[in-house]
């Protein structure tokens, strides 16, 4: 069932949101050649934290931190660890604060120092991805239209659509319906109604979108090819006059 949130409702949501937005903010300032991933999840913990709100990824389904840290080929669900970010690796920071009981998702994909020119396109494409499907994130329009504009967008630059992972509801739980499909066909899916707030959150690979899942932690997804991996991720209201981005970052 699709929840349906007030205007009060939303406006906690934005609250939740404004968190994560400058968390990711500040992250800009600090992602370079030398940091350990750990370190990022350090910063994401204590920032939400000082903010009076709870990193709700730490102990989801026992995942075990404020933030999952994805790097190169790593599609998404990547632990923070003591790895050392070089010159020329991109990582996805995913985050979800929950603030008063509402929660806001945003993933963002950073350069560490200067990166290849595929590297630069994959991210450019798959942020383009995630606002030409934000985009159609309108009253009247269907869930398939966000699919569709994401993956059209995608293939025609070569790249690939992430199948695995969706977008998703998100409210007073990270996970509501519906799932918010990055691929799909104009017309098709749930109507978008006015009150519904999901994230849209387009994984994008360099080669195929096949993956597999690390044995040892449960968690981490990689691309089957090895090639590389980018991710945007808003979580976003819909309202009377449009698509709401939440977890909007001053730039
Ligand atoms: N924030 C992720 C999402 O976009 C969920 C991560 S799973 C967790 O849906 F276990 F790490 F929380
Ligand atoms: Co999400």
């Amino acid at each position: 069932m699709t929840n349906i949130r007030t205007k009060s409702q939303i406006e906690m949501i934005r609250e939740a949101g404004k968190i994560v937005a400058a968390c990711h903010e500040n992250l800009r300032k600090i992602i370079k050649p030398g940091i350990t991933t750990f370190a990022i999840d350090r910063f994401v913990e204590e920032f939400i934290r000082l903010h009076n709100a709870i990193p709700a990824q730490k102990g989801y389904h026992g995942y075990p931190y404020a933030s999952c840290t994805s790097v190169n080929d790593e599609i998404c669900h990547g632990m923070p660890s003591g790895y050392v970010l070089k010159e020329g690796d991109i990582v996805k920071v995913d985050m979800v604060a929950d603030k008063d009981g509402w929660m806001a998702d945003s993933a963002w994909c950073y350069a560490v120092g200067e990166v290849s020119p595929v590297a630069q396109k994959l991210m450019t494409v798959t942020k383009e991805c995630l606002y030409k499907g934000i985009s159609k994130a309108v009253e009247g329009n269907r869930l398939g239209d966000i699919g569709y504009h994401i993956q059209r967008h995608a293939e025609k630059n070569g790249f690939s659509v992430v199948r695995d992972f969706t977008g998703h509801g998100i409210g007073r739980a990270m996970h509501e319906d519906p799932a918010i499909l990055h691929y799909g066909q104009i017309g098709r899916g749930s109507r978008i109604v006015e009150g519904m707030v999901f994230t849209v959150e387009p994984m994008i690979n360099e080669g195929d979108y096949d993956l597999y899942v690390d044995e040892d932690n449960g968690w981490t997804a990689y691309t089957a090819d090895g090639s590389l991996s980018a991710q945007y991720e808003h979580t976003v209201a819909i309202t009377a006059n449009g698509p709401e981005i939440m977890t909007k970052q001053e730039f």
